[in-house]
Parts: structure tokens; sequence; C-alpha cells
């Protein structure tokens, strides 16, 4: 081979291995045998009214994995990722076909309660949003309403110290969330979502509103986390995709077939290491490498 062109290749296979290792995956976990399946995702489309705003989702989400969905504004992150816990009964328009299996259940069965749901999975929104209430109440909130036994004290302690958050606040459980910085009020969030003893955390875009470090507080929490919860995290944080999650869905958004309306669906769901370095569709290619979107 001629110098230069082996010299060519050295530097074309160097740059390769950079943007590989930028976009590690959280976890190698090439030889473990496939985590068991929390949720089946069967053909699901979800309406506002007349207009479809996602279709054809299907996926299967793992046990112990963080799953990152991307995709440009509009494609139908925050639609689907609500269909996980039903919180899009909470929309009077929203209507969700196909199937969500939980745990071998139809999430969506008449004899399903969903305030139950929501215990088991919770969810932590894009902006902080704790009650006005103390620090202690927000956190026993939830177990309240469900009716959790147990010593409150000792419930509260535990969410707090999953979350990272109990040496931060231990002195003051009864002043206002509101005097936390913006930061400690979203990790009380996650703290009130763990606090009723959920397997799956559904975060939609938990760090849009934080700053470097806070942002870098939750993603090493996620970590954390992953080994007792799963987790569903959107965002349009490139980064954070690679940096923390397992598998990752690309959704995009085009005109529907009578090129009324834009309907969303998932272009590629995989290893997040492949979607970041080696997608099999070029649309993925282009968002993730910023040509797009
Ligand atoms: N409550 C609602 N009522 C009616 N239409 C809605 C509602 N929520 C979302 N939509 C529509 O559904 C489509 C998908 O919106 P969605 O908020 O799920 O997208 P997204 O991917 O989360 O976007 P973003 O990245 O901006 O948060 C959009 O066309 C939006 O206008
Ligand atoms: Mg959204």
């Amino acid at each position: 081979m001629p110098e230069n062109v082996r010299e060519e290749a050295a530097a074309a296979q160097e740059q390769t291995s950079r943007f590989v290792s930028q976009y590690a995956p959280a976890t190698p976990e090439a030889d473990a045998p496939p985590a068991e399946p929390i949720f089946d995702v069967r053909d699901v489309a979800v309406f506002y009214g007349e207009h479809r705003a996602v279709t054809d989702i299907t996926l299967e989400l793992r046990r112990n994995q963080i799953t990152a969905l991307i995709g440009p504004s509009g494609c139908g992150k925050s639609t689907f990722i609500r269909c996980l816990n039903r919180m899009n009964d909470l929309i009077q328009s929203a209507r969700v076909e196909g199937e969500v299996i939980y745990h071998d259940q139809d999430l969506y069965d008449d004899r399903i309660d969903p305030v139950q749901v929501r215990k088991r999975i919770g969810m932590v929104f894009q902006k902080p949003n704790p009650f006005p209430k103390s620090i202690y109440d927000n956190i026993a909130f939830g177990p309240r309403v469900v009716g959790m036994k147990g010593d409150m004290d000792e419930i509260v302690e535990s969410a707090l110290r999953r979350a990272v958050l109990w040496d931060d606040v231990k002195d003051r459980l009864k002043t206002n969330a509101f005097g936390m910085s913006g930061g400690q009020q979203q990790r009380l969030c996650i703290a009130r979502a763990l606090a009723t003893d959920p397997d799956v955390l559904l975060m939609d875009e938990p760090c849009s509103a934080l700053d470097p470090i806070s942002t870098g507080r939750i993603e090493d929490l996620m970590l954390e986390l992953k080994s007792n919860y799963s987790i569903v995290i959107v965002t349009h944080n490139m980064q954070q995709a690679a940096r923390v999650s397992n598998m990752t869905a690309f959704f995009t958004v085009e005109l529907d077939a009578g090129e009324k309306h834009r309907t969303g669906r998932v272009v590629e769901f995989a290893a997040t290491d492949k979607i970041f370095t080696n997608p099999d569709d070029k649309r993925t290619e282009d968002y993730v490498t910023g040509k797009v979107g």
C-alpha cells in the first residue's frame, strides 16, 4: 500500500475510533444474554381527535436498560412516552391504538387501574414540578395516595437516598421545595417518582432546564438507578443519549399518505452505539451527525 494511502487509512481509522469512544455505549453488554422485556409495544398509534400523531410503533424495552427516544420536534416522542404509563388518558382528545404489554399484561385492559400503573411506572417531566409543599410532603404524597404501608419517615429517606439527595436536604425536610435549586428540584421529582417503588422511570427531557453540572448529576444518577429500574428518556441532546443509553429509538415526522398531516414514526431502533456509529437508515445518520433536525 502506498505510504500516503496508508496514512490516510490510519487517520480515518483513528477518527472513527475517536468518534466511537466519544459515543461509547453506556455499558458494553455484547456477551450478556438479552435482559427480560418489560414493555412489548406492538403497532401503537396515537390520535389527537382525527390527527394521527404517531403510528406503527413496535418496540421492546428491557429490564435494567436505559432507552433513549430521539428525533426532531413534533415527531411524537412525548406522545409516545405518555403511552407507557397511560398519561395520555388525561388528554381528552387522545386515543391510543395497538397494544402496550407491560410484564405480560395489556396496560390498556379495562381492569387495569391507571393510578396503580403510575405507581409502578413513574414519570419525570421537562421542567421540575415540585408541589408547593415541604420536601418531605412532596415525597410522601405518592405513597399516601396509593396507601403504601410502612414508616413514612423511612419511605421518604429511602427515596431521597436513591435520588442522591438525602445529604443535601436531610436538615430541611420541612422547608418548602421551591427553596431548592433547579437541579435539586429535578432530583426531588425523581425521588418523588421513586417513592412509590416503581420498576420503570419515564423521563421526558429531564435535563433541558438544567445547567451542565446538574445535568451531569442527573446522568450519573440515571446510570446508578438502572441497576434497579428500567429507564426511558426523551432527549434532544445527542451526547446525552450516547452517554447514558443502551438502546436508542430514532423517530422522524413525515407527511402522511394524504399529505395533510404530519405523522411521527420510528425509523430505527437499535443499540445506541450502532445508532451513533453505524445506523442502517440514512435519515438516522443525517440526524445523529447533525445534518438535519
Ligand atoms: N395535547 C395535544 N393535543 C393535540 N395535539 C397534540 C397534543 N400533544 C401533542 N400534539 C401533537 O402531536 C404531535 C407530536 O407532538 P409531541 O409533543 O409528542 O412531539 P415531541 O416529539 O415530543 O416534540 P418536542 O421535541 O418538541 O417535545 C405534534 O403534531 C403535536 O402538535
Ligand atoms: Mg416532547
